[in-house]
């Protein structure tokens, strides 16, 4: 592939495992009151970099790629006032927020260049890893793809007595790809998944991760626009899955393979002590065509550490159960293939047609299917303002951090999910889309109008 022969020449064809991981900095809020954290934010083009000696021009909020990381406690206010700096509009939308439908990032509701929009995040739910990212009307795939995401981490109280990982041993992951050219710019071609053939994570290619022989809370995020990730360690080890998207598991889940397909998260917690001092473990994606695809990074054992943290048997109460249903929708997810445009229920995104009436307070099952079998394109969907319980998936019930709080779910092709519901946070119009977030920007998009 022509790929293959560019990247063997660029600058970008760095050794695997040669630069360090890099954590996005936690932002400093820049006022407290009793009740409300302010934060600032500047959206810019800015000059970073990915591979060693080379400069890659991206989009970073505060220039950073990935974003600083927004820490908030639920109970405690976030008002976020994000500043503007390029030549076109931009729209932030926190993923897996509940929040009221202004703070929500709607595509309807741009921030014009040079311009600034406070976003109040209300955190009234539970302890999780959550992630923000551009909503731009038509733009929302390059934006994200050029580097416009970042983490927010909610904590509670029920999490933070668990005793995880925490501190420096709690450390977010984001992963995704790009494409590269000779001269280490970014290539954003919609819909192009077959060319980024690099994989990042938090912003670095490959990068290794120097750990102590002891347990680590890791916070995985799909950022890409387009790639799933099935991740194991190289050993065939242990992780224990203790968070999906929306929060806790009820107990942890040991899993030696973990699939995350775009937008969705998961908690691992990882314990390297079972390792001696010097072992190298790369985190693998069994996906992976190539070799700088299927070697995510790898984990550097080298050296010992008290570890005072613990996984209890149980991380929080059973989930609630939601109720019956009032309504069961059914949500088609295809391409048509005379427009080539992804389509949900025969339609193309417009923002000035509700697609779902929902009342304020009902519990609904969503049966969302994905009939196009060839070319086989998985599809996701996720729901803004809400999270749901997966009941299954072709008729058998989902496993691992699946059976968790979920605000994303895959379809695969031929395939269908049901979900379960209920819509008792906001009144308002809410997005739900495919998050192959090329998809959504070429038109699988929808929107629902929840009043009471
Ligand atoms: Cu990650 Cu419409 O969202
Ligand atoms: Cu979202
Ligand atoms: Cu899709």
């Amino acid at each position: 592939m022509a790929m293959a022969s560019t990247q063997a020449t660029a600058p970008t064809a760095a050794l695997p495992f040669s630069v360090p991981l890099a954590v996005p900095p936690v932002l400093s809020p820049v006022r407290r009151t009793l009740t409300t954290d302010y934060y600032a934010i500047m959206t810019r083009q800015a000059d970073v970099e990915i591979f060693p000696g080379v400069t890659t021009t991206v989009l970073g909020y505060n220039g950073l790629f990935p974003g600083p990381t927004i820490r908030a406690f639920s109970g405690r206010e976030v008002q976020v006032t994000h500043v503007n700096t390029l030549a076109e509009e931009t729209v932030v939308h926190l993923h897996g927020a509940h929040v009221q439908t202004p703070s929500d990032g709607h595509p309807r509701d741009p921030i014009a260049p040079g311009a600034s929009r406070v976003y109040t995040y209300p955190n009234r739910q539970e302890a999780s890893t959550l992630w923000y990212h551009d909503h731009a009307h038509h733009r929302e795939a390059e934006h994200v793809y050029r580097g416009l995401a970042g983490f927010y981490l909610l904590s509670d109280v029920n999490e933070t007595l668990l005793g995880l990982p925490s501190g420096e041993y709690d450390v977010p992951l984001m992963l995704r790809d790009a494409r590269f050219d000779d001269s280490g710019q970014m290539v954003f071609v919609m819909g192009d998944f077959a060319g980024r053939g690099t994989v990042l994570v938090n912003g670095r290619p490959q990068p290794y991760f120097e750990v102590a022989a002891r347990k680590y809370r890791l916070r995985v995020a799909n950022g890409a626009n387009e790639r799933f990730f099935s991740l194991r360690l190289s050993d065939g080890g242990e992780m224990l899955q203790v968070a999906s998207d929306g929060g806790m598991l009820p107990a942890p889940i040991p899993a030696t393979s973990v699939t995350l397909a775009p937008a969705e998260r998961v908690e691992l917690v990882v314990d390297f002590s079972r390792y001696p001092i010097g072992t190298q473990i790369v985190l693998e994606n069994t996906y992976g065509a190539t070799d700088a695809s299927k070697n995510v990074m790898r984990f550097d054992v080298v050296r010992g550490a008290r570890d005072y943290s613990r996984v209890p048997d149980q991380l929080r109460d059973p989930l609630p159960d939601l109720g019956a249903a009032a309504v069961t929708r059914k949500i088609v997810m295809k391409l048509n293939f005379q427009t080539g445009m992804f389509e949900l229920d025969g339609k193309t995104f417009d923002m000035d047609r509700v697609d779902q009436q929902v009342r304020l307070g009902d519990t609904e099952i969503w049966e969302i299917s994905n009939p196009g079998v060839l070319p086989p394109i998985s599809h996701n969907l996720h729901l803004h303002g809400v999270h749901f319980q997966v009941l299954d998936r072709d008729g058998i019930p989902v496993s691992g951090h699946e059976t968790g709080w979920k605000d994303t779910i895959v379809i695969r092709p031929g395939g269908t999910v049901r979900f379960k519901v209920r819509f008792d946070q906001y009144a308002g119009r809410y997005l739900y889309h495919c998050h192959l977030i090329d998809h959504s920007g070429m038109g699988m998009m929808a929107q629902m109008e929840v009043a009471g």
